[in-house]
């Protein structure tokens, strides 16, 4: 798929209706043009202001709207369409238009239009299960529409099982995926996420308030641009994105032992776990008693992975995040000198807009040789322009002079 593909995204009336805003979001971030077109039960979940405002164009709605028509008329709307795209998609649409039903826009248009038809099922497990689903379902194979999900989990009825929609990222990737240039195809790339946890004893540690957001990011961004992506994660409750290995340890030790056996091949290491610089010296093996009026904690250095992997003969090209709270260049840059190491990524964590556990992000990308300053942007935006930097230090244009 190349970028702004003409998408229609079509919505009918399930709970998942909720998240089409995000979805919207998602498809116009890989390049896609979307226009909305909404069933009438879709507006019971959500209005069609939202999606006008997320679309940047009126939704349409109705199959005989004379204002609609003058506009962008319903044949000239499946004319346009490249795509449709449906989701959510009910178990009741899906059985409209594997009979070519045409009583209503969406339905209208799926029978008027020659663009590639995707559907993203999203209902009870048992309506999933139901015969004249899976009948439908078959159909819809057969004629070669595209199935993306549903997956399994906790649904809006409190079942749990087959029927949750897709989530719209991945929906999204699943559609444009091939949308984004493959910098990185055919390469390695080994990022490490999270915090770690250092035990004191078996019920208390030591850790600190990274989310793994910004890691996850930079490992689906490094995903959807052709690497095959390993992380490592510390203890995060986040879940992990779809095609990437993942790894989950608790301590830096056991992050240093999964990365360093699996470093080797590797092109690019990304460490943007928040390791805990210092552990414990020593771990109680039964949880101690609150018993004294004051312990003294002796702690340790940590192994600095980082620094570790940037020594190796066989080194990868290596980037390194620093967290700072004052003095943000001066002190990432003496990092990118002391760890020896190719790319640093400073973030500013003081303050509310700061970088841990907030979904958006700013930063300084400081090289051998410059400094880049990335606008501030959701994680997955900031992951996507840092990683295009990267791309252009390891490859760099042949000079003219
Ligand atoms: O020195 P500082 O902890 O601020 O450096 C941050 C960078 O170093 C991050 O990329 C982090 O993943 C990495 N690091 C590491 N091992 C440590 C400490 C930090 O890999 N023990």
């Amino acid at each position: 798929m190349h970028r702004n593909t003409r998408i229609i995204l079509g919505i009918t009336g399930g709970i998942a209706a909720y998240k089409s805003p995000d979805l919207v979001r998602r498809l116009i971030e890989r390049g896609a043009e979307v226009r909305v077109v909404m069933s009438r039960a879709a507006m019971e979940f959500i209005t069609p202001l939202t999606l006008q405002a997320v679309s940047g164009h009126p939704v349409h709605q109705h199959l005989l709207d004379s204002d609609a028509e003058s506009g962008m008329g319903h044949i000239e709307l499946a004319r346009w369409a490249e795509i449709i795209l449906i989701a959510p998609a009910t178990a009741h649409f899906m059985a409209k238009i594997v009979h070519g039903e045409a009583d209503d826009l969406l339905s209208a248009l799926v029978v008027a239009s020659e663009a590639t038809l995707a559907i993203a099922p999203a209902m009870n497990r048992q309506m999933w299960q139901n015969p004249a689903t899976r009948h439908n379902l078959k159909t819809l194979v057969d004629r070669g529409v595209s199935i993306i999900g549903p997956g399994e989990g906790d649904q809006a009825c409190g079942e749990v099982g087959v029927g949750r929609m897709t989530e719209p990222d991945e929906i999204a990737q699943q559609l444009l995926g091939d949308g984004i240039p493959q910098l990185f195809s055919g390469k390695k790339i080994l990022v490490t996420a999270g915090p770690t946890w250092e035990a004191i004893d078996p019920v208390r540690g030591i850790s600190n308030r990274s989310s793994g957001k910004m890691g996850f990011a930079i490992a689906r961004a490094a995903r959807d641009f052709g690497a095959t992506v390993t992380m490592v994660r510390g203890p995060v409750n986040t879940t992990p994105p779809s095609g990437v290995e993942c790894i989950g340890v608790q301590s830096a030790r056991q992050m240093r032992d999964a990365v360093m056996s699996r470093v080797s091949g590797t092109d690019i290491f990304i460490g943007v776990a928040a390791v805990a610089d210092y552990r414990p010296a020593l771990q109680e093996d039964q949880k101690i008693k609150a018993k004294e009026p004051e312990i003294v904690l002796k702690l340790i250095k940590n192994p600095d992975i980082l620094a570790e992997v940037a020594a190796r003969e066989d080194r990868p090209f290596t980037v390194g995040f620093a967290a700072e709270t004052r003095d943000l260049l001066a002190n990432a840059k003496k990092k990118l000198w002391d760890k020896k190491i190719d790319v640093i990524v400073a973030n500013d964590v003081s303050g509310e807009d700061g970088a841990i556990d907030n979904d958006t992000n700013a930063a300084s990308l400081i090289h051998q040789t410059g400094v880049v300053q990335l606008e501030r942007a959701d994680k997955y935006r900031l992951a996507i322009s840092i990683l295009e930097k990267i791309s252009v230090l390891m490859n760099p244009e042949p000079s003219t002079a």
